[in-house]
């Protein structure tokens, strides 16, 4: 039996003194190129790594939900059947792990379907606040472990919505669909092309045999992260509603041309022109990447990795002085094809694409970069491109 899934069923029964009866999972995801660009309707290609949140669950009578992480304080509870509201903010405003999935349940609720109470233990291999989408895992694995508990299943369409309107909407992270596809439609050996303006994807066989993708967790994490989010998504419909004026047919940024920014120059704020050209040119470094995916060509896919990162640090303006030293740390080791910061940026981790065989040289590098600047020591492990959202029925002898 899986270690994880072992621990977790043992401290299930010391916790609950009862059985699971429903196991969970649900991947961390790394995003290889298309930053921000998925809620302005544009590319994205994420994976899903091996690191995976793990939930068991027993439903039970009446409409308590009893609630534990492995690593968090505490029990959450909350009843189905009365106004779900967030929990208390943690340490330095953190939203409350539990929030992810009250709003699950709520969004459940909203679409009609029946659901009680039930107990369930949380627990994560996916380092939280690193940028590797642990809130997607955990909003994926509970929708997915509801319906089981509750006897329905729910359209992969479905999870994926009801996860991100529960980020939307109860947490209050207006995030794109990126996360919540990888999470749930995520195939081993595989990349996914995702067009966020009509969800539609396609999936991109990884050819690495002497290469791989390396996460570098800086363990650096903005708590103005998720502000600063709504802040730049508000700037991007500013400026595609400046565009929308002079040619009706830009819906969002997506359909924009960088000759359109010179047109609304001093019509909008120039920060939102800026972090119009970084979605601008990060569509057009999707559509190329996929293209060099396809054909092996790491040396031009790294080139992309570097421009991205580029962008996302003077044009939108998202990087943090730690990503910045991997990127470009990474850029002076032997073997590396190219590196950027993953997810929304700010703090958490880079993706770097190097040759394994220098795989220990870029991890030397790095860890020695960062003991220079007296920095925490960041987490550097390899990835490969795992399958999505897994549920099943645990046998249970009682
Ligand atoms: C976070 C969001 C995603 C996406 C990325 C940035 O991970 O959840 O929807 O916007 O940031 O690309």
């Amino acid at each position: 039996m899986d270690n994880n899934i072992f621990l977790l069923r043992a401290s299930f029964g010391s916790i609950f003194y009862t059985k699971p009866k429903f196991l969970a999972s649900a991947p961390g995801r790394v995003n290889l190129i298309g930053e921000h660009t998925d809620y302005n309707e544009g590319f994205v290609l994420p994976m899903a790594i091996e690191k995976r949140i793990y939930v068991m669950a027993r439903p039970m009578y009446g409409d308590l939900v009893r609630l534990k992480s492995v690593g968090f304080q505490g029990i959450e509870e909350f009843q189905v059947n009365s106004k779900i509201v967030k929990g208390e903010r943690g340490e330095g405003n953190k939203t409350n792990w539990a929030d992810y999935v009250k709003g699950v349940s709520l969004k459940i609720k909203e679409s009609g379907r029946d659901m009680n109470g039930f107990w369930a233990l949380y627990r994560s291999d996916i380092p939280i606040g690193a940028g590797l989408s642990s809130s997607a895992a955990l909003e994926v694995s509970t929708a997915i472990v509801i319906a089981a508990q509750f006897g329905y299943t729910l359209e992969s369409e479905e999870i994926v919505a009801i996860s991100h309107s529960a980020e939307n909407d109860f947490v209050g992270v207006k995030c794109g669909v990126m996360d919540q596809m990888t999470c749930v439609h995520a195939k081993e050996g595989n990349a996914l092309f995702i067009d966020c303006r009509d969800s539609s994807f396609e999936y991109i066989p990884m050819k690495l045999k002497d290469e791989t993708f390396v996460v570098v967790d800086t363990r650096v994490k903005r708590e103005l992260g998720s502000s600063v989010y709504n802040d730049r998504r508000k700037e991007c419909e500013a400026a595609a509603k400046a565009i929308a004026k002079l040619r009706p047919e830009v819906k969002a940024l997506r359909d924009a041309k960088l000759d359109d920014l010179k047109e609304i120059d001093g019509k909008v704020d120039a920060n939102a022109i800026k972090r119009a050209r970084h979605i601008i040119t990060e569509n057009e470094r999707v559509i190329k990447a996929v293209e060099h995916l396809k054909g092996g060509k790491f040396k031009e896919f790294g080139e992309l990795m570097y421009l991205s990162h580029e962008s996302l640090k003077t044009d939108y303006e998202v990087s943090s002085p730690e990503l910045d030293l991997v990127v470009d740390t990474a850029r002076g080791v032997k073997g590396v094809f190219g590196a950027r910061l993953t997810g929304a940026g700010l703090g958490g981790s880079a993706i770097v694409l190097v040759k394994k065989e220098s795989l220990e040289d870029l991890s030397g590098a790095v860890v020695e970069a960062f003991a220079k600047k007296e920095l925490e020591e960041p987490n550097v492990f390899p990835v490969s491109p795992s399958g999505g959202v897994t549920v099943e029925e645990m046998e249970v002898n009682e």
